[in-house]
């Protein structure tokens, strides 16, 4: 299994959870956050953003699906601009079901 963690632009969040819904992923977090990335936030005048709001994803997905995942945030989320957003991918030792206990997703 592997964690995806995708920060997108507020705007294309619902595109982004459509997509991954009509693909058959249902299951993910969502959280409202704020970051920078390269650019160190943005300019605008002469005022220094430096704590862009973006929307993360989190999902916890099996390995073979990964790619899949991936290739949809990028499709939904994208503009071509700087602060699309970013996709982090990391392992996952283990998931466990509360209601049954059951071990994996
Ligand atoms: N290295 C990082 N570690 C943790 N979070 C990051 C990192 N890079 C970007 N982020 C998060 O992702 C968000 C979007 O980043 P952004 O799209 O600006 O990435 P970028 O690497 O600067 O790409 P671009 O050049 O297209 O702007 C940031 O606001 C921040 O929340
Ligand atoms: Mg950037």
């Amino acid at each position: 299994m592997k964690m995806i963690r995708a920060m997108v632009r507020p705007e294309k969040a619902e595109d982004v959870a459509d997509g991954l819904e009509v693909a058959g992923y249902y299951a993910l977090t969502k959280m409202n956050v704020v970051g920078r990335g390269k650019q160190k936030g943005i300019i605008v005048g002469n005022l220094h953003y430096d704590e862009i709001p973006k929307v993360m994803f989190m999902m916890v997905v099996e390995d073979e699906t990964v790619d899949e995942v991936i290739k949809i945030v990028n499709e939904k989320a994208f503009t071509g601009n700087f602060g699309d957003g970013k996709i982090f991918i990391s392992p996952v030792e283990k998931a466990v079901t509360i209601r049954t206990n059951q071990v994996g997703l």
